[in-house]
């Protein structure tokens, strides 16, 4: 861990720039538009200041890679030719590895069982297809025989039980193979283990195991090992070329994908069979911000399109779609035109989402005008999910000159479409987890319960309000605590602690000392025992939960203790903040929606204010999952 720089380490996965004596960039573990991924070279770490994730190099390999801890050692050890003496696992050790490294184990069983049944008709098959020998020895593809048991018997046989085949879905709740008579493409995640399979059956091929009738392709069930949410096809194969390109192509199949990488078209991922996530996006995302949409000339390819495009542009992805000629999907149509002509079309065919929309939405309705807002309306609800404003008013000057709107109509509808989302709030602390769904609006989390944060703050200024903060400047803690607190006094929840604040004030300004004896001694008894049982809790040895806490929570007056006065003014202006979001999100529903001016000045606000509130809680590092 001393030889393993932290540094080189995340440079060969993210793109580092200096600030200042650390690197940073956009951090890989949660959707944000500005970088608070920190890497320390001199203490050797990473941290990122909006989702909280953080450690040293193994544990980056293990939160961006998804390996286990002693698979972060070995890859380090490779990097940095070290050796590692490795035993052999015993067959005790073998069974009590965990489930998930048991599965994978069954799957590579299962790979090399596939890749052995493959000579004949699932051979045949593929390179009918084109597809060449270094390719299918590439992708794993294999063929699963025309058979109920054959792999469940081989996988038993060799010592695998049922209930783990089952778990992996490789075979039936019946005991029946589950894979029959197909064609099979194993599914691998990022860092190329099998965690799933799909299968194609192969037309015309004489068969007694399936029903004619069944579908095309079938796919592995989610299991433990295999998250269909979170999978992309083709991603192990893609990443490096991605990250060379700075672009990703998106198609919809298997084998469109394996035909274009064996053209020499290597940064593609597949969506396959489902429909575009939140996750898969963020996962293209870490590679790279642009975005490629390569999907089938049909209708369902294009609705697809359509729909993957507004995520897309949900999630600040640069987007391009690049629609094919019906009925071709990118394999057939390669295969068409050759790989040099195939590269030409996808250079000059390539469309900006409100080109390709306005192409595909405003054909032929020139005469409708129903149709024709129907098609503007649905443009504009696209360009209202593109976070950056300034994007937005390019792609609503594009929009008017291919519709002949006038901007300022377009402007005033993509501001009325902003607010018809959900709320950007949950976008903007990267906190969203459904596709599609905008999450409902979470509380900024809190090391402490807010009364908590109050109590904790008049705690901070009883106790050591009389101590000198700074002594260049003579400036009392209780002198710094109120003038940065006394403007969201109006927002506090409890009236007992906002009392204490404001007769703190006047106590300052008459020049007498703030400690908790004054309160304790006040005249309403009910502030006095408040204050006593206050000074008493806190004493206490309590546990809330952020960063150091058992050092700042009794605080003697050292630096932890400032450093605790600064994050609970902070967390307190936090909550203003929110609050000032919420009244001015209230006023923009309550406007009506054809007073354009006034939506303006408040959309401005909002932006402002979402903006203060993210900063802020980013400097907190408080934002998290
Ligand atoms: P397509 O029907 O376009 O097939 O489905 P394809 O990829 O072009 O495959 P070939 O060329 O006919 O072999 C696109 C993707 O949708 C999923 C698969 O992931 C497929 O690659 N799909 C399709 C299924 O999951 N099940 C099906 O029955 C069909
Ligand atoms: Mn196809």
């Amino acid at each position: 861990m001393e030889t393993a720089r932290i540094e080189e380490v995340i440079s060969d996965f993210l793109t580092l720039r200096r600030a200042g004596a650390n690197l940073t960039t956009l951090c890989p573990f949660h959707h944000e538009k500005t970088p608070s991924f920190s890497v320390s070279p001199v203490r050797n770490t990473f941290k990122c200041f909006g989702c909280g994730k953080g450690g040293n190099a193994a544990k980056f390999l293990m939160e961006h890679e998804g390996y286990s801890f002693p698979e972060a050692l070995r890859w380090l050890a490779k990097k940095y030719n070290i050796e590692i003496l490795e035993t052999k696992p015993t067959p005790e050790q073998l069974a009590a590895h965990q489930e998930e490294e048991s599965l994978f184990i069954l799957n590579d069983f299962a790979l090399k069982f596939f890749q052995n049944q493959l000579p004949g008709a699932g051979l045949d098959y593929l390179k009918n297809r084109g597809f060449t020998d270094a390719t299918i020895q590439e992708f794993g593809l294999g063929f699963a025989p025309d058979s109920w048991d054959a792999l469940t018997k081989a996988a038993t046989q060799a010592g695998f039980k049922l209930e783990q085949l089952q778990k992996l879905g490789l075979t039936t709740s019946s005991g029946k193979d589950f894979f029959r008579n197909r064609v099979i493409f194993p599914i691998h995640n990022l860092s190329g283990k099998v965690i799933a399979f799909a299968g194609r059956s192969i037309p015309n091929l004489p068969n007694s195991t399936n029903l004619t009738n069944s579908p095309k392709y079938l796919n592995s069930p989610e299991s433990p090992i295999y998250h269909k949410s979170q999978t992309l096809y083709g991603i192990h194969h893609a990443r490096k070329s991605i990250r060379q390109q700075d672009e990703c192509i998106l198609v919809e199949g298997y084998t469109d994908l394996i035909a274009l990488h064996q053209a020499g078209i290597e940064n593609v991922v597949a969506s396959a069979g489902t429909a575009l996530t939140t996750e898969q996006l963020l996962l293209i995302r870490r590679f790279t911000p642009n975005l490629h949409i390569l999907y089938d000339g049909d209708l369902a390819g294009i609705a697809a399109a359509m729909r993957g495009l507004d995520l897309a542009l949900e999630l600040d992805l640069n987007v391009k779609v690049t629609p094919l000629p019906h009925p071709d999907d990118p394999d057939s149509f390669l295969r068409r035109l050759g790989i040099a002509a195939f590269t030409e079309y996808l250079a000059t065919s390539a469309k900006d989402f409100i080109t390709f929309k306005a192409s595909i939405l405003l054909t032929d309705v020139a005469n409708d005008p129903v149709k024709k807002a129907t098609a503007v309306h649905s443009i504009v609800d696209s360009i209202a999910r593109v976070a950056d404003p300034i994007k937005r008013s390019f792609f609503i000057k594009e929009c008017a000159s291919f519709t002949g709107l006038s901007e300022a109509i377009l402007t005033a509808e993509t501001n009325k479409a902003v607010l018809a989302l959900p709320l950007p709030s949950a976008t903007f602390l990267g906190v969203r987890d459904k596709p599609g769904v905008n999450s409902p609006l979470e509380p900024v989390p809190t090391g402490r319960e807010v009364g908590g944060v109050e109590n904790h703050l008049v705690y901070l200024l009883l106790e050591h309000g009389a101590d000198i903060l700074d002594p260049k400047e003579n400036i009392t803690v209780a002198e710094h605590i109120l003038a940065h607190t006394y403007e969201v006094l109006e927002h506090f929840e409890d009236p007992r602690c906002q009392r204490i604040c404001r007769e703190s004030i006047e106590l300052v300004l008459a020049k007498k000392t703030v400690n908790a004896g004054h309160f304790i001694a006040h005249e309403d008894l009910d502030l006095s025992s408040f204050v006593s049982s206050l000074m008493h809790k806190e004493d206490a040895p309590v546990a809330p939960n952020w960063e150091q806490a058992s050092s700042s929570t009794k605080t003697d007056g050292g630096p932890s203790c400032t450093e605790d006065i600064t994050k609970t003014i902070l967390q307190l202006r936090l909550k203003a903040l929110s609050q000032l979001c919420e009244q001015n999100l209230m006023r923009i529903r309550n406007t009506p929606p054809d007073d354009e001016q006034a939506l303006a000045r408040l959309l401005k606000v909002h932006e402002k204010l979402i903006t203060a509130r993210r900063e802020l809680a980013e400097s907190l590092g408080l934002v998290r999952f």
